[in-house]
């Protein structure tokens, strides 16, 4: 019976560092986007192939900015993120597409931050 036990506790054993070897946190993979998913443009592809060697696209089309600001975005991905600078040309069909693609929103009525005093 003893012998039962060891033999069980020892497959337990083996399976849960089976399991651990193969545990990896979840990982983004390019895979999981295709450029098409995101609104035709002029420099589409070229934006999305140059951010998505790092993060997915949705977070970056989900924002909204003036040029200067994805001008700035971009220096910072170079600056903090060690993003390799996209030669002149590269960087101003990316920047054309993002500032055309992904302006800054103006807040839906009812949402974002309301002025308390403003007739309603
Ligand atoms: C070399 C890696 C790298 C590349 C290439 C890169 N980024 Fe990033 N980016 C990061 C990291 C790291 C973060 C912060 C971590 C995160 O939120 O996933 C980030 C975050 C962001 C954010 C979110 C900032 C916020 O306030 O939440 C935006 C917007 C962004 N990147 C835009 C871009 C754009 C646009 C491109 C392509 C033109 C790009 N990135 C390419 C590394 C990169």
């Amino acid at each position: 019976m003893a012998k039962l036990i060891m033999a069980a506790s020892l497959a337990l054993a083996v399976i849960l560092s089976a399991g651990a070897g193969h545990a990896q946190p979840a990982q983004f993979t390019p895979g999981d986007e295709t450029p098409e998913e995101f609104p035709a443009g002029v420099g589409r592809d070229d934006a999305f192939y140059a951010c998505t060697a790092c993060h997915n696209f949705k977070l970056v089309a989900q924002q909204g900015m003036t040029r200067l600001q994805w001008e700035d975005s971009l220096q910072w991905m170079i600056d903090r993120h060690k993003m390799s600078p996209l030669p002149e040309k590269d960087k101003k069909i990316v920047l054309d597409y993002l500032e055309a693609t992904f302006p800054p929103r103006a807040p839906a009525p009812g949402r974002g931050w309301q002025n308390p005093f403003s007739p309603r």
